[in-house]
């Protein structure tokens, strides 16, 4: 119970156990708190790395937290153009090179402040120097808060596809600072929420509903809304990937909707890149509704589960169709790359329902062809 004169708690740890445990830190003011930055330092040398619109409004406030908290902290920088063009193997070789230039011992830690970019591509860098330094995420957008900075997936682009360079590093520490996303524009905000419906969508009913009654709250960047979103898909993520850190099952249901989501966002050519494609989160909007269309054809749910969900989605300013001009023989030719085929078989994330996602493996082209051609 509060006394009147105690700040209600507001900092929430989930754990994270496992082979690798470590904490996830989520409430306001963290970036400024020197003494949770380096209580899982081990060496004196640091690594800063962010991106171009994240390092002029942070990167100061985390340089003098760590300084203050620990004097004679060599800490270095390194700040990529943003956007996800930077998740290159060239910008990996900068961020290897800047370790090298600070003389990064094996004990040297690497803070990743930014979205995913950064944290995927600082999150590589730091399990390749020295074959595995630590790596602290410090996230800054929601989207990487709920998703990308928990669960040690860490990678880089190359042309030939997203992701396929890079290795399973669990982060020694994820915080993330609450007060950052005041400034986040709507629309990431919206993105960033798809992905916290996720969690309803695979395995959570009650959060499902939880989200549909704080919606305005959540939309109206409320900061206790917020958190408790944050928090309840961190568990979430936080379960399965202890349970299964290498994606070897369980943790493929992270993926519910991404194989429509990064065929749509392949066929665009990806937002940021100077167009209107849908971004990352908007595109996983669209595919998990198409996941739950497709599970209503294959008979293993109701459509008025699919419609439901859609509407959620709606509700959230989100896109639920495949935007116009994108062709299904095309989507589904994107789709026969992604990494959970096997054996050339479309294996795809369904459900029988809300909150009761499933691998389902040999799903017929042709019914993936019918649902794409309905929108
Ligand atoms: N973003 C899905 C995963 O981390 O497995």
């Amino acid at each position: 119970m509060n006394l009147p004169s105690e700040k209600p708690c507001t900092h929430r740890v989930v754990e994270v156990g496992g082979e690798h445990p470590y904490r996830i830190h989520i409430g306001p003011g963290l970036l400024g708190d020197g003494a949770l930055l380096v209580q899982t330092l081990r060496g004196k040398h640091a690594l800063l790395v962010s991106d171009s619109h994240v390092a002029p409004l942070y990167a100061a406030q985390v340089r003098d937290a760590l300084l203050a908290a620990k004097p004679g902290l060599k800490i270095g920088g390194f700040v990529l153009p943003a956007g996800e063009q930077s998740k290159t193997l060239e910008h990996f070789g900068q961020t290897i090179d800047a370790l090298a230039a600070l003389g990064a011992t094996r004990d040297a830690c690497v803070f990743a402040l930014g979205g995913g970019v950064v944290g995927d591509l600082a999150g590589f860098a730091a399990a390749c120097w020295m074959r595995g330094i630590d790596c602290v995420q410090l996230p800054t957008t929601l989207l990487s808060m709920v998703d990308s900075s928990v669960g040690g997936k860490t990678a880089v682009d190359i042309p030939q596809g997203k992701n396929l360079v890079g290795a399973f590093h669990p982060p020694r520490a994820v915080i993330a600072d609450t007060d950052v996303l005041h400034s986040l524009p709507i629309r990431e905000l919206r993105a960033g929420l798809a992905e916290v419906i996720k969690y309803g969508g695979i395995r959570d009913p009650l959060f499902f509903e939880w989200l549909r009654a704080e919606r305005e709250a959540l939309l109206n960047f409320d900061a206790a809304a917020l958190a408790q979103a944050i928090a309840r898909s961190c568990e979430h993520k936080a379960e399965i990937t202890e349970r299964d850190p290498l994606e070897k099952g369980e943790r493929a249901l992270l993926n519910l909707g991404h194989t429509f989501g990064h065929a749509i966002e392949a066929e665009q050519g990806y937002s940021g890149a100077g167009n209107d494609a849908l971004n990352h989160g908007e595109a996983v909007a669209v595919g998990m509704v198409q996941a739950a269309k497709l599970a209503a054809q294959l008979g293993m749910a109701s459509r008025d589960d699919a419609e439901n969900y859609a509407a959620l989605l709606r509700d959230f300013g989100l896109p639920t169709e495949i935007p116009a001009g994108l062709r299904a023989e095309a989507l589904l030719a994107r789709m026969r790359l992604d990494k959970k085929n096997l054996a050339g078989h479309l294996r795809l994330i369904l459900w029988r329902g809300i909150g009761k996602a499933e691998m389902v493996a040999d799903v017929d082209e042709a019914d993936v062809l019918a649902v794409l051609k309905t929108n």
